[in-house]
């Protein structure tokens, strides 16, 4: 069975995608999983960061993107998402990782969340709303052995769609103030919602992005992060540094882990990352 996990925070800019694309990557390149990225963030980072804009323009005009599988709800009588065609394979530029496919996916996605919220129930023909991509996929995700779904800033209906496909969640946070503030809240309303549907929907952990080791605000949130009882902190930190962040430009050549993400120990971190999340997923 695959296991199927989330990388949510309410906040932007912590960190979400760039780790859902380094994990998806080392996963491949290092751990021979078959991975899935399911992009679910209208801001549509982690499709370019894997497939590139041109690509995504040509697959968002065509309508092969997540967005046409919500759109459809809101047309029930003019269905075109197709699974296959929207279904991206072996996608990447890292070379070694050559088992990573995409669901790609559109900034039409904010319109789509907007509509999908304000339609009263009953236009969805007693389709609950929350399980449009469950549906559309679960006959498809036995084929991988580890899915990330990159959920938008926020817990509305596209992410309650990712976590009704997930057994688990991470969170990805600057050691920070601000970025911090919304975990009790994530970890509370995600328990409440798994309760609602009854399928297990697991805390993995809290992973410290954009650590700056001379800061003394991220040692202090740092310690009561770890401290705390939301949920548990992941041994592996993933510092602050411009090779991390120039590795969201999509290339058209292929590189390894090391040449994108960066040498001294940066790759390494994504790989020890990985390892802690295997070893949450299977334990
Ligand atoms: N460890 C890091 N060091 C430096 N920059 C980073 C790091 N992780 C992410 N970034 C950059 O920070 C910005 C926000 O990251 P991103 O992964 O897009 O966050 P989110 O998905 O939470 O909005 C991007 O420009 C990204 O390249
Ligand atoms: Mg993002």
């Amino acid at each position: 069975m695959a296991h199927v996990f989330s990388t949510i925070n309410l906040k932007g800019g912590v960190g979400k995608t760039t780790t859902t694309v380094a994990v998806a990557e080392t996963l491949s390149a290092e751990f021979n999983k078959t991975v899935l990225v399911v992009d679910l963030d209208p801001q549509t980072n982690a499709t370019t960061m894997l497939i590139g804009e041109k690509k995504w323009h040509e697959l968002n005009d065509r309508g092969r993107t997540l967005a046409q599988l919500f759109k459809d709800a809101l047309e029930p009588d003019n269905k075109q998402f197709d699974f296959d065609a929207a279904l991206q394979k072996r996608v990447s530029d890292v070379k070694d990782a050559r088992t990573l496919d995409l669901l790609p996916s559109s900034l039409d996605l904010i319109d789509v969340q907007d509509k999908l919220a304000s339609t009263p129930s009953g236009k969805f023909y007693s389709v609950n709303p929350i399980e449009l991509l469950w549906r559309a996929v679960k006959a498809r995700l036995d084929d991988y052995d580890i899915v990330i779904v990159d959920c938008p800033p926020n817990l509305g209906i596209i992410t309650l769609n990712g976590l009704r496909i997930s057994h688990g969640y991470i969170i990805p946070t600057i050691p920070d103030i601000l970025s911090t503030y919304g975990i009790p809240q994530i970890v509370t309303r995600v328990r409440e919602f798994s309760d609602e549907i009854a399928e297990t929907i697991d805390p993995l952990g809290i992973v410290v992005t954009k650590h700056q080791a001379n800061s003394s605000v991220h040692a202090n949130v740092l310690r009561t992060l770890q401290a705390g009882k939301d949920a548990p902190v992941f041994d592996t930190i993933i510092p602050q540094a411009n090779d991390i962040a120039g590795a969201a430009e999509h290339q058209s050549h292929s590189r390894t882990l090391k040449q994108k993400y960066g040498y001294r120990g940066l790759a390494d971190c994504y790989r020890s990352l990985a390892e802690e999340i295997i070893a949450r997923l299977e334990g």
